[in-house]
């Protein structure tokens, strides 16, 4: 017997994924009119999941789209679903488009459509044991995106083709750079440590507030270490004595070998006696406090 079909939530029903239909004339397909969200389940329980919607409130209000379920509506939604995937440890991934219109028009629609809303749950994947022990590489590339990073929206050309270069250049996350400065990866957060602090991009609208962010933020101030929000010139990572990549689906990422787009690459952080690069102390540290703590989390 194969596995179940994953049970996914289109428009207020439960259904299997593989059934799941949308019109084309949805704004979302046809204009990336919309906006998302990835929540990690650990045993059957969202981690951050109020924050999660608090960020959906933001990017759906920036978008002019009305949040289409109340929060208890959402809480109750998002855990039939869990539950009916199997529980566990999940990947929760929620979509909400401006909905489809009776052609195609740039404007809003007029008199305005429903939403479209849409959930659906993926395994959530433990780290690969390659990135564990040896740690992840980077590839610097420009920041291609537009100006409102700050928005969780689904229109993410620029974020997939950065990936995707990355990818073809064998590494494991494309970090974007804009004036000099490094913002953060395609899809995750970048923090630089030199010494006792721990550097990372400011929130503005250059990046998009990561709640995986709030989270190591905590456990770095918890470990006693200073917090510098600020922009790091390119150049500068070299001299980091670790560096990371953090994100709902990811947790935190050791990042020890950093590619240029010239082809040229470095390494970043502690060596060992062989000369090969290895995921640092503090890494180590704030990673294990992470996990333990997103798993122990109450819902
Ligand atoms: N990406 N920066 C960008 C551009 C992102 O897309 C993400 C998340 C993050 C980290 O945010 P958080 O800690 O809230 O996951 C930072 C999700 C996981 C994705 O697109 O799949």
């Amino acid at each position: 017997m194969g596995q179940p079909l994953p049970t996914a939530w289109l428009n207020d029903h439960f259904l299997p994924l593989a059934e799941a239909r949308i019109s084309p004339l949805d704004r979302g397909f046809l204009f990336g009119d919309g906006v998302y969200e990835v929540i990690p389940v650990y045993d059957g329980r969202p981690f951050r999941l109020e924050a999660h919607l608090d960020r959906l409130d933001y990017s759906l209000d920036e978008i002019r789209i009305r949040n289409p379920l109340s929060r208890p509506d959402w809480r109750r939604v998002l855990g039939e679903l869990v539950e009916r995937n199997g529980g566990g440890d999940q990947s929760l991934y929620l979509q909400v488009t401006r909905g489809a219109d009776e052609g195609r028009d740039h404007g809003f629609p007029d008199p305005s459509v429903p939403a479209t809303r849409f959930a659906m749950t993926s395994p959530l994947k433990p780290m690969p044991n390659r990135i564990r022990e040896q740690g992840a590489s980077v590839l610097l590339l420009p920041d291609e995106r537009w100006a409102r990073c700050d928005i969780k929206a689904i229109t993410l050309l620029a974020n997939v083709l950065a990936r995707q270069t990355a990818r073809e250049m064998g590494a494991d996350e494309a970090v974007l750079e804009r004036d000099g400065q490094l913002m953060e990866g395609s899809s995750t957060t970048l923090y630089a440590l030199f010494g006792e602090t721990v550097v990372t991009a400011p929130r503005d609208h250059r990046i998009l507030p990561g709640i995986t962010r709030e989270v190591v933020l905590d456990l770095v101030r918890a470990a006693g270490l200073d917090i510098r929000e600020a922009h790091l010139p390119c150049g500068e990572l070299a001299a980091a004595d670790e560096c990371w990549l953090s994100s709902s689906s990811r947790e935190l990422i050791p990042v020890t070998r950093v590619h240029l787009a010239d082809g040229a690459s470095h390494a970043v952080g502690p060596v060992d006696d062989s000369g090969r690069s290895r995921p640092g102390p503090v890494w180590a540290r704030l990673a294990g406090e992470l996990h333990e703590l997103a798993r122990n989390a109450q819902a």
